[in-house]
């Protein structure tokens, strides 16, 4: 039987965890993890309109946590939503017309399906792409140069450049952009108004998915007539046990791979941005030694954390710390508490580019790793590569503001002046 409220005690520090107007105010946020961090670090947290859960803030914990991934599955409830929409979800999954991504699934299936697209991922698949992604890299560069001397650097710079470099992994067409630029914002910033469809009900939401579901069906099926080498391709292609993936499964590939690259990247590279502008001595480090990059790259990805939590539900009664956990009760995974774990990070509010051991979780653990973390990396490394020694001067040219989702989110606007060469 699953925990109920009745069963334990309640610290509302921890309903922000469950607010997704906190995720926009760092201060607030940070506040509360370090509160738990220290005083409840496995703490219940109730809090309609959202089912009530166990949130994990320790490090240690979560990949604990991940790294058992029997005890600890995915599915019913991969992350946080409203209960309407786990209700929706569910309906949807029983009726076999709701998307069941990676992110939804459970081994064996899970490590079945990823299989067909890792190829695409790994670090030769990424030399061969590093020459596209370093010309996209110039081209937003010297966009940035020609806008300037202002420019909002999210909605001007970073939204665009991870999804050009999705679709060139993929092989879509670029004339595709700004419907799928519509798409993955609509979808992935759910919870903040700004992105909305309509009214953001769970109707205008289901509306997003059948879009998705219509362009990437369409896609299959000239991929099946006519295979490419891309990751469109292999995906459209892909067999499991020798038969081919279910449309569900084909179509829900394209649209986490599609999604899942795109505002997390473009939130770690604007989140990246800010954190040097605020850190001038940081900037002024990695512009004299370019060879802190990839730290750097790591920093700026732990800073952001853009990934705020995923959840996993527990197949049998345990315990975590101390703290016995039913069957059946749901599992936060406090990634962005994860990354400030003073257990882990020497002095973890202190933003450094040379940070050396850099044991992040903002990319998970275990068999649901991200995918895309290679080409994050390859993402970050080629803009900032590109920005960096061109850029004479930056500040801020008004206020930056985060978006409001308890998921995937980061800076929504990121005002700058500069002078770039
Ligand atoms: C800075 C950017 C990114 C961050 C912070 C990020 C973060 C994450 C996290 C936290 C997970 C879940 C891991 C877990 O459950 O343990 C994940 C999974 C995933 N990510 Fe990323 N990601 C980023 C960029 C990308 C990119 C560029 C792609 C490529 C298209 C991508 C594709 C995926 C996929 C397909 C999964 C599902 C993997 C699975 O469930 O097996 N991600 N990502």
């Amino acid at each position: 039987m699953s925990t109920s409220a009745m069963d334990v005690h309640h610290d509302h520090a921890a309903n922000v965890l469950a607010d997704p107007t906190a995720y926009a105010d760092d201060a607030r946020l940070h506040a509360a993890l370090t509160h738990l961090r220290a005083n409840e670090p496995v703490v219940w947290v109730d809090n309609p309109p959202y089912r009530p859960f166990w949130a994990v803030t320790r490090h240690a914990d979560i990949m604990a946590i991940e790294r058992d991934n029997n005890l600890f599955v995915s599915g019913p409830r991969p992350l946080l939503m409203p209960a309407e929409g786990d209700d929706v979800m569910k309906q949807q999954q029983d009726a076999g017309i709701g998307l069941r991504t990676l992110i939804h699934m459970d081994d064996p299936h899970h490590r079945d399906v990823r299989k067909i697209g890792a190829d695409w991922f790994r670090p030769k698949a990424m030399r061969d792409l590093k020459v596209r992604v370093d010309e996209l890299a110039k081209r937003y560069v010297d966009k940035m140069r020609d806008i300037g001397p202002e420019c909002d650097f999210v909605t001007d710079i970073a939204v665009n450049y991870p999804l050009y470099v999705i679709l060139s992994l993929l092989g879509l067409p670029e004339d595709d952009f700004p419907r799928m630029l519509k798409l993955t914002q609509e979808m992935f910033g759910g919870d903040d108004t700004e992105h909305k469809r309509g009214e953001g009900s769970t109707e205008d939401l289901l509306a997003v998915l059948m879009d998705f579901f219509a362009y990437f069906s369409a896609l299959t099926a000239s991929r099946r007539e006519q295979p490419t080498d891309d990751l469109a391709s292999a995906i459209a292609n892909g067999t499991i046990n020798g038969e081919p993936m279910s449309d569900m499964d084909t179509v829900s590939y394209y649209v986490i791979v599609a999604s899942a690259g795109h505002d997390t990247t473009k939130d770690a590279i604007s989140g990246g941005l800010r954190a040097l502008i605020d850190n001038p001595d940081q900037l002024a480090r990695l512009q004299n030694d370019p060879s802190l990059m990839g730290t750097a790259v790591e920093e700026m990805i732990r800073w952001t954390t853009p990934v705020k939590e995923f959840m996993r539900t527990a197949t049998a009664a345990t315990e975590i710390r101390g703290v016995p956990i039913a069957e059946g009760d749901s599992v936060y995974l406090a990634y962005v508490s994860a990354n400030r774990d003073e257990e882990v990070f020497t002095d973890p509010f202190h933003f450094d580019v040379g940070r050396d051991p850099n044991k992040h979780l903002a990319f998970g653990y275990g068999v649901h790793f991200c995918l895309g973390a290679a080409l994050a990396r390859m993402e970050m490394n080629s803009l900032f590569t590109e920005l960096l020694p061109r850029l004479d001067s930056i500040e801020l040219a008004g206020e930056p503001e985060l978006s409001a989702t308890t998921f995937v989110g980061g800076l929504k606007h990121l005002p700058i002046r500069y002078s770039l060469r």
